[in-house]
């Protein structure tokens, strides 16, 4: 059995795995296939299947719980002090209909507490990693998120109601992944990251949530509280990532 302290080796090897099996589905009409549905409502498709699968055969003969999109909470009662927070494909529409944005999502928590996140730009072959109190890495160089300018900012913004923020923003970016959307604000090419219908899942963000973190980015609610992570599939909240607390205050007037 494998040191359950290697996760970025065992997270790497999951990763590289699925993009080799699935990248040949990109833009293709057989990779939405409907296979079922997940715990927190959403279609599972063939490609969210096949990754799944991938994770899962690596992680089998480990004594750790997995959330997972597709699949829900398993082993949880298994007394491990090890989660593992998976996303097979964030960003499957995307993927499906060829648009370049999308990845895999690999969280690690011990005894609930953040330990490692990776995510997984899977076109560019692009690997965002942060262990714990070690900083933020994309492909081995470090990251950090960008310097807050109000006049200047470039946020990705999902709502459901006009709250007339877009007017107090330079530019706007929504590309439908969630997880990678905060992997672009740790590495400082986006300012903000938001969603406010509620709609980001637990396993959309786990991994991420490490990466900011560790690149210098806040996390809170729509309060701009401390953002708490559930770990469990069912989870559906509100959320802003950001570079600087005076996102809160000059753009959500927190
Ligand atoms: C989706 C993406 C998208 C967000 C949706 C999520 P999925 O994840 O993160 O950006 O707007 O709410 O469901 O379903 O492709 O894993
Ligand atoms: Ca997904």
């Amino acid at each position: 059995m494998k040191f359950l302290e290697d996760w970025n080796e065992i997270g790497l090897k999951i990763g590289r795995e699925i993009r080799e099996n699935v990248l040949k589905y990109y833009g293709k009409k057989e990779g939405a296939k409907i296979i079922g549905q997940s715990p927190s409502g959403d279609t599972t498709r063939l490609i969210d299947k096949i990754s799944e699968d991938i994770a899962f055969k690596h992680l089998s003969d480990l004594n750790v719980n997995i959330v997972s999109e597709e699949c829900g909470d398993i082993n949880k009662n298994s007394g491990s002090s090890w989660t593992v927070v998976i996303d097979p494909i964030d960003g499957s529409f995307n993927f499906i209909h060829g648009l370049p944005c999308f990845g895999f999502c690999f969280g690690v928590f011990k005894n609930n507490k953040p330990y490692y996140g990776l995510t997984y730009e899977l076109l560019p072959n692009n690997i965002y990693e942060a262990f714990h109190n070690e900083g933020a890495y994309l492909n081995g160089e470090k990251i950090g998120v960008k310097e807050y300018d109000k006049n200047n900012i470039v946020m990705s913004y999902y709502t459901n109601k006009d709250m007339g923020i877009v007017n107090k923003i330079k530019r706007t970016r929504c590309m439908g992944a969630f997880g990678i959307e905060m992997a672009y604000v740790s590495k400082g090419s986006l300012d903000c990251a938001t969603d406010l219908r509620p709609h980001v899942r637990t396993t959309d963000i786990a991994s991420s949530y490490i990466i900011c973190k560790e690149s210098g980015a806040i996390i809170t609610d729509e309060y701009g509280n401390d953002f708490k992570l559930e770990l469990t599939a069912t989870s559906k909240k509100k959320i802003i990532v950001a570079n600087s607390e005076n996102i809160l205050k000059d753009v959500f007037g927190l």
